[in-house]
């Protein structure tokens, strides 16, 4: 008995690299899988390796890029399966360009594929996970790059709206038993070649994330809603979540002149680090146009 036995799941994007893997676990622990990609050949052929190994699935081309590829996704589902009761959005695209460069057309398309699909997929996967009072489970995908990531105004800013959207769903849809979970995933794919390059990064095997996506997608993990993960390698990373941290109290409230008297040595040596790598803060010697020197 597979833990997913029974389940009916979809995969956006499923036909390649990470998303691949996702539909692999599902499969082998026992859901029947729609595997969704606008690559229909790609997804197809996952259909194929799924039902090698006994289990059930069938494809799907919907761009998840819409809201009505997104019912189309569903209503498969729905008449392939009776039901929905596991939704990973995975799908992605990047188009990355220095912030000055970007293009609003580079902007937008990220954003439809990452953020609307992410919305579209979710909002119409839960209508039906309500009308049918069984309850479900949501796997969204961000990536670290949401912390900051130069070269990627759009795509970060597009995986931090999905963080912030996994913690609103969390808290909106417990009340009907839907979970919503998601990860910050790791592997080498076709995307992440894109925005390496050329680089010698060593080769991390995309479908290493399936199984912990598997294990959020099962009944077993009933408990865990508004969390993401990173996962990926050897790794399950839990994410700190973005709360207040360090404070200046002052009954009344904080005028200019307080302010200037007491943040430098306050929060001001407290600044917190920026972006993906978290290095110690780089600026403390001012922020300078180009020609003016660094403050000792
Ligand atoms: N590879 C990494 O290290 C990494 C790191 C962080 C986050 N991610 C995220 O993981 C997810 C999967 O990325 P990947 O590296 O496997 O990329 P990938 O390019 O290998 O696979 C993405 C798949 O999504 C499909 N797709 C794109 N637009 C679609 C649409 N509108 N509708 C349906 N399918 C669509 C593509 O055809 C492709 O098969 C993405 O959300 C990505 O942002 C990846």
């Amino acid at each position: 008995m597979g833990i997913l036995n029974g389940k009916a799941t979809v995969v956006t994007g499923g036909g390649r690299g990470i998303g691949r893997g996702h539909c692999l676990h599902l499969g082998a622990a026992g859901a029947a899988v729609v595997v969704n990609d606008v690559d229909i050949g790609e997804a197809r052929a996952v259909v194929e390796e799924i039902a090698a190994h006994g289990g059930r699935a069938c494809a799907s081309d919907a761009d998840v890029g819409s809201r009505q590829g997104a019912e189309e996704l569903m209503a498969l589902c729905v008449a392939a399966y009776g039901k929905i009761d596991a939704l990973v959005n995975n799908a992605g695209i990047a188009r990355d360009r220095s912030f000055l460069k970007m293009t609003d057309g580079e902007f937008d398309e990220v954003m439809r594929v990452h953020l609307y699909g992410t919305f579209w997929c979710s909002q119409v996967a839960v209508r039906r996970m309500q009308e049918q009072g069984t309850g479900g489970a949501i796997v969204n995908t961000t990536s670290a790059a949401h912390f900051g990531n130069f070269g990627q105004t759009n795509y970060a800013a597009a995986k931090g709206g999905i963080a912030s959207m996994t913690y609103t769903l969390a808290i909106e849809l417990a009340r009907y038993g839907i979970r919503v979970n998601a990860i910050s995933p790791l592997g080498t794919t076709r995307m992440s070649a894109a925005v390496m390059g050329d680089s010698k990064a060593p080769f991390i095997d995309p479908t290493l994330n399936g199984p912990m996506v598997a294990f959020l997608c099962s009944d077993e993990a009933d408990y865990i809603t508004g969390q993401i993960f990173g996962t990926g390698g050897d790794r399950i990373v839990l994410l700190e979540q973005p709360k207040y941290g360090h404070r200046m109290i002052k009954p009344g409230g904080w005028s200019l002149e307080d302010i200037r008297e007491h943040f430098k040595n306050n929060l001001g040596n407290a600044l917190e680090p920026i972006g993906l790598f978290k290095s110690p803060y780089p600026f403390y010697g001012g922020v300078k146009p180009p020609g003016k020197a660094e403050r000792p």
